[in-house]
């Protein structure tokens, strides 16, 4: 098979963890007999330095003439603390995702048997964790109607969505649910929100489709609390684009490390691949940052924008017994922490 990945590293951490992926990839066509053709692009702080824009158009069409994306991190201090900067990172992100209309931001969370204990969570809490978050990914309060009064002195975001909005994501989530153990979680706030309302009666319409499937209906503050009391009964949860947001970023402290978790973005065009774990700049440049997020992101690819499913496993199965040999990065606290290039080599190794 011959494939091209856009492959847009990014600010802060987002290099290094990508070199890895990128490794993987590589090792894995080498293996299996495909060619996978790499081609970089800028995006966000960075892009802002030499483009002055943080999603330039030539990284655009890159990405709608690519296969695949893989993409790092994006993001700087210098941004976060300057909230009147008119042009910002993220906003590259944002760009990115609407331009290749990626609505469905698809988050697994899993244990690996050797990393129960790096979890703050108790051990038999998180045993057998495996669930998947569907976020909605280009609607709702990130992309409504935002602004401030004349003065300045109040301010708004506004949270729409449409029922075709809804029905798209939800018939991934329900589509997946269906592979999976065929139980859907809807997250929302129904009893506070009209968006949430439309949600609701929406994904009701949707459950004489999939009668195979059980959907069970939770406010997004007990969903919060659930999440991390019984992490092991949910299957597939879908939901808003910020609840999802809040909610995978505190699932993935079930795993033990931010720096574990892969994602996949899905929309009408290109796929995207991305790490969870964000740029983390305080970690950047020193071959400290765990790319195992970013190498697990390639092997949702090959799985799901390629269909190549045994050489997503090979990928899975290197990580896994690399860590069963107790060797990590060091915000896994292994005995010896390896840098993120040894840890990758060793991952290229295992496959
Ligand atoms: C994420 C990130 C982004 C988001 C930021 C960087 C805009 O937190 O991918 O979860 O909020 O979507
Ligand atoms: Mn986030």
């Amino acid at each position: 098979m011959k494939k091209t990945i856009a492959v847009l590293p990014g600010d802060g951490i987002g290099p290094e963890v990508i070199e890895q992926a990128k490794n993987s990839l590589q090792t894995v066509a080498e293996k299996f007999g495909h060619t996978f053709i790499f081609k970089d692009g800028l995006i966000g702080a960075v892009a802002i330095d030499k483009k002055g824009n943080p999603y330039p158009i030539e990284t655009h069409k890159l990405c709608l003439n690519s296969d695949a994306i893989l993409f790092g991190a994006i993001g700087d201090p210098k941004y976060d603390n300057n909230p009147i900067a008119k042009i910002r990172p993220e906003q590259g992100l944002l760009k990115m995702r609407k331009a290749l209309a990626l609505y469905a931001n698809i988050r697994p969370i899993f244990t690996f048997k050797n990393l129960l204990a790096a979890s703050p969570l108790k051990e038999e809490i998180i045993k057998g964790t495996d669930f998947i978050v569907i976020r909605e990914l280009i609607g709702g309060i990130y992309f409504g109607k935002k602004g401030r009064n004349t003065v300045r002195t109040a301010a708004f975001d506004t949270s729409e969505y449409s029922q075709k909005e809804i029905e798209q994501v939800a018939k991934y989530a329900f589509q997946l649910a269906q592979k999976r153990k065929k139980r859907l979680t809807v997250v929302d706030k129904a009893n506070v929100l009209e968006t949430s309302r439309l949600w609701r009666e929406t994904i009701q319409n949707m459950e004489k489709d999939y009668s195979d499937v059980t959907v069970t209906y939770m406010f997004v503050d007990n969903a919060s609390m659930q999440i991390i009391k019984h992490p092991s009964e949910f299957d597939v949860i879908v939901t808003e684009n910020m609840f999802g947001d809040i909610l995978t970023d505190e699932a993935s402290v079930i795993t033990g490390s931010l720096g574990m978790l892969p994602s996949a973005s899905i929309g009408k065009k290109t796929a995207l691949y991305e790490p969870i774990h964000g740029s983390y700049h305080k970690a950047a440049g020193q071959n400290t940052a765990n790319p195992i997020g970013a190498v697990l992101s390639a092997a949702m690819m090959l799985e799901y924008s390629f269909g190549l499913k045994r050489e997503r496993d090979a990928i899975y199965t290197a990580v896994e017994n690399v860590l069963n040999k107790g060797f990590g990065t060091k915000d896994l606290n292994p005995k010896t922490a390896l840098g993120t290039k040894e840890l990758g080599e060793k991952i290229k190794k295992a496959i």
